[in-house]
């Protein structure tokens, strides 16, 4: 079974910056307050799923040097779809003039990491090329009075292609995980706003990403010390210090994206791998350690070596 390699990669976030200093205005809150609990000093709000996601995967494909009659698939990790029906990614796919199958991926915030592993099965069975998204608007489920999520949260998208390769490939581990009797801990009802239970999720979040993280490096064969750069979901700056420190991975080898971006979920993960590339913080063989958790809840790691 062929394997992956990743080869192209884009992000769009919406021109918007509203900062902590603009959210205090209307809410009881502070930059200070916002700032040392969450690492997080301004968000990007605006636009929609299907926009932003389009606008990734464009770049992505642009990126990679391909055109719409290239992909095979797309792929969008998303929990905040422009519509119950249809999937989002069927908006994408036309918009991108993409003829091939398009599905969501609903993982919430491990979203990328599940859409990743998807992506690879997809290829390793004989899909062709896919284009995976990770995007989402946050802002448009989030109640702005409500202070325990309104800091928190910040739209974004950003998209990879996954190409198939002869040999084992790109991936050398992955592993995905839920525990839905944790589901009332991050949830949205239809119609209704994001709810979390800030404190318990805090607490859950670094002992799943540690988990996962060891599970995945062990499944390579690597260490800690193997690991290039860390590039986690991005929720909270003090959960990804506190993992880091567990896993043994200096904060030096970790993209943090949150002081720009906030919680984009799904996005999470591409726009902090997109930052590194931007930053030339990676170079080709490069291994890298991706790990998400969110609602459900879920969490998901994967190992990938870059560009082969
Ligand atoms: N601004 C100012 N004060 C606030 C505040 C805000 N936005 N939110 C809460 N407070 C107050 C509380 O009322 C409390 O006051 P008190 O001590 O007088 O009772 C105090 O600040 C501490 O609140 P607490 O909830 O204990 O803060 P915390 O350190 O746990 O931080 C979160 C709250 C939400 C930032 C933190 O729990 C978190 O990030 N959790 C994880 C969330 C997450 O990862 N979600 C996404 C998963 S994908």
């Amino acid at each position: 079974m062929p394997g992956i390699t990743v080869k192209g990669w884009g992000i769009a976030v919406p021109d918007k910056v509203v900062t902590n200093d603009d959210l205090s205005v209307s809410l009881d809150t502070s930059d200070a307050w916002i700032t040392e609990r969450t690492g997080i000093r301004e968000r990007r709000i605006g636009g929609t799923t299907s926009e932003l996601a389009t606008e990734a995967g464009r770049r992505a494909m642009d990126q990679a040097g391909l055109g719409a009659g290239d992909i095979d698939v797309v792929v969008l990790a998303t929990t905040t779809p422009d519509a119950l029906v249809p999937g989002t990614a069927a908006t994408v796919q036309d918009a991108l003039g993409i003829d091939g199958g398009a599905f969501d991926v609903n993982a919430a915030c491990s979203g990328f990491v599940y859409g990743l592993v998807v992506s690879a099965g997809l290829a390793a069975i004989g899909s062709g090329r896919v284009l995976l998204i990770g995007a989402d608007t946050l802002s448009r489920i989030t109640d702005w009075d409500d202070r325990s999520v309104a800091i928190l949260v910040g739209d974004g998208a950003g998209a990879v292609v996954i190409e198939p390769v002869e040999g084992p490939g790109d991936l050398l581990s992955w592993n995905i995980h839920a525990d839905g009797s944790l589901r009332h801990l991050l949830k949205c009802d239809h119609g209704g706003y994001l709810y979390m239970d800030g404190k318990e999720i805090f607490r859950k979040a670094v002992r799943v990403v540690v988990d996962s993280a060891a599970e995945a490096l062990a499944d390579a064969g690597l260490t800690a010390d193997d690991v290039d750069l860390l590039v986690p979901h991005q929720a909270n700056l003090r959960i990804i210090q506190a993992a880091c420190q567990r896993l043994g991975i200096p904060e030096e080898r970790t993209s943090v994206v949150i002081d720009r971006y906030g919680n984009t979920s799904s996005a999470s993960i591409p726009l902090a791998l997109d930052d590194a590339l931007q930053r030339g913080r990676i170079t080709p063989g490069d291994r890298l350690l991706l790990t998400g958790f969110g609602g459900g809840m879920t969490w998901a790691s994967a190992v990938l070596r870059w560009g082969g």
